[in-house]
């Protein structure tokens, strides 16, 4: 997996699709007041550079070492002291995590306010066969009943969720995992209408979490 994603890094540095969004401005305005952050699974680096942006200290974190994160850790096991960052941050990476119960429970653990988390929605079982087929390192989108639960079991409480279209360049992001032929022509199949006009509308789910007191 860590190789694999070391490859696709230019690709997601300059991916449109991950360097904007609504759901960065979410979460800028979602870290409001903080002034440490931790980006999990910082991939291009999107989320941290808006928060640096927004005057906060970031470290950023990823297990492939291409994605020149500040420290290589996947998001099951940080190397940080319990409540080290005031906001810990995971955006569209969770759907590729082995374990996101675990995955949650440390982000919770390293927090010492608030965990924010956006990832791709489940849009049904067709969504996840194109997933799948698109990219083998893809493991699940969750649903949002799926979702509440982690944030329980990580003992966060969820302050708030919002469902974000995102809308992308249908062949860009078939490309950025080498997906091409019939394959590409039977994920272009099983997401129906949400492809329109070379564009592919996904729905994202944003969650907002406050460490108990
Ligand atoms: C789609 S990219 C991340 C996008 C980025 N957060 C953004 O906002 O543009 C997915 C990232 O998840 C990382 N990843 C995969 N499995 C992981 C795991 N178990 N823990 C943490 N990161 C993981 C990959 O190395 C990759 O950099």
């Amino acid at each position: 997996m860590t190789d694999l994603w070391s490859e696709r890094a230019s690709s997601y540095v300059e991916s449109d699709a991950h360097r904007e969004g609504a759901d960065l401005d979410l979460l800028v305005s979602w870290a409001a007041g903080a002034e440490t952050a931790l980006d999990v699974a910082t991939g291009g680096g999107h989320v941290a550079r808006r928060l640096r942006e927004a005057g906060l200290r970031v470290v950023t974190c990823d297990p492939a070492p291409g994605m020149q994160p500040d420290v290589i850790c996947t998001a099951e096991h940080c190397p940080f002291a319990d409540a080290s960052f005031d906001v810990v941050v995971c955006r569209t990476a969770a759907h590729h995590f082995e374990d996101p119960a675990a995955a949650i429970l440390e982000m919770a653990r390293v927090a010492s306010r608030r965990v924010l988390v956006v990832d791709t929605l489940n849009m049904g079982d067709a969504g996840e066969r194109a997933e799948k087929l698109r990219d083998p390192s893809h493991v699940r989108n969750y649903t949002f009943d799926e979702w509440r639960g982690f944030f329980d079991g990580a003992g966060l409480e969820l302050e708030e969720h919002r469902v974000l279209p995102h809308e992308i360049d249908f062949a860009a992001w078939l490309a950025r995992t080498g997906c091409v032929g019939a394959e590409a022509d039977e994920v272009r199949e099983l997401w129906g209408a949400r492809v329109a006009a070379g564009r592919l509308t996904l729905d994202k789910i944003a969650l907002k979490g406050r460490k108990g007191s």
